[in-house]
């Protein structure tokens, strides 16, 4: 695996959490769990092959709409692997940014996050990008709301500069699991020339080896960023 070309910026749509759980009569919360598990073996295997920033949708802005009790149990995982279990998280030995809004989530989930984001701000190696309360034209909007309300015109790279993901570089690659294929409000400006992947497996199954597959797919495609002929 060491010898192809990697993207350096990988994202994943980790859908299929709830329905995998249920397949097996078990309750949607067992496949968050689960799901939470398979995030900490996927994002740590990309490290490993050499991916440099990863990037998980763990909790979108319309997510928030999910029946209360759902979200009180998802509340408590991010309690539990941002506080009790952080270990987890650190073991990743990436610098953690939580990219959302984040208002409507508890307080002590807030200051979990935000107190993980300054334990691992010195790590350079690697980033992982947990998107929480997240969504694409909501950032947009609030983008162009700051722009209007600097009095500036933006270009690309200024408008870049305004959104939540302020210095971190276009994803190259999207991961969707859950047998979907659509974008859902994730990263949708950014995602202008990312290349698209999307797995039949419910997340909680999609495996290390799924990842390589995905990453020699990734490695066999011809970007060319609108212009003509050959490889990046
Ligand atoms: C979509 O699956 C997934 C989510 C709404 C949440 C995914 C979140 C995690 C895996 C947890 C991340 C945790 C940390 C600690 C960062 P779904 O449940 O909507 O699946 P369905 O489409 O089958 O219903």
């Amino acid at each position: 695996m060491k010898t192809i070309r990697l993207p350096v910026h990988v994202a994943f749509i980790m859908d299929g959490n709830g329905r995998w759980a249920t397949r097996r009569l078990r309750p949607r919360a067992y496949g968050h769990k689960m799901g939470v598990q398979n995030m900490f073996r996927i994002c740590g295997h990309a490290f490993h092959l050499g991916v440099r920033i990863v990037t998980v949708f763990a909790l979108s802005a319309e997510n928030l709409s999910r029946p209360q009790a759902e979200l009180d149990e998802l509340y408590e995982l991010f309690r539990t692997f941002f506080d009790k279990k952080k270990e987890k998280l650190l073991e990743l030995n990436a610098k953690i940014h939580v990219i959302g809004d984040l208002a409507a989530l508890p307080e002590d989930v807030q200051a979990s996050m935000h107190a993980l984001e300054a334990e691992t701000a010195g790590i350079t190696s690697a980033l992982l990008n947990i998107c929480v309360g997240y969504g694409a034209r909501q950032d947009v909007l609030q983008a162009v709301n700051k722009a209007v309300a600097l009095g500036r015109f933006v270009d690309d790279a200024s408008f870049h500069a305004l959104l939540l993901t302020a210095g971190v570089p276009d994803p190259d690659f999207i991961i969707r699991t859950g047998n979907e294929r659509r974008l859902s409000n994730f990263l949708l400006y950014q995602a202008a020339y990312a290349e698209l992947y999307f797995s039949s497996k419910m997340w909680p199954e999609f495996s290390r080896r799924d990842l390589e597959k995905a990453l020699v797919d990734y490695a066999a495609r011809s970007r060319r960023f609108g212009n003509v002929g050959g490889k990046e």
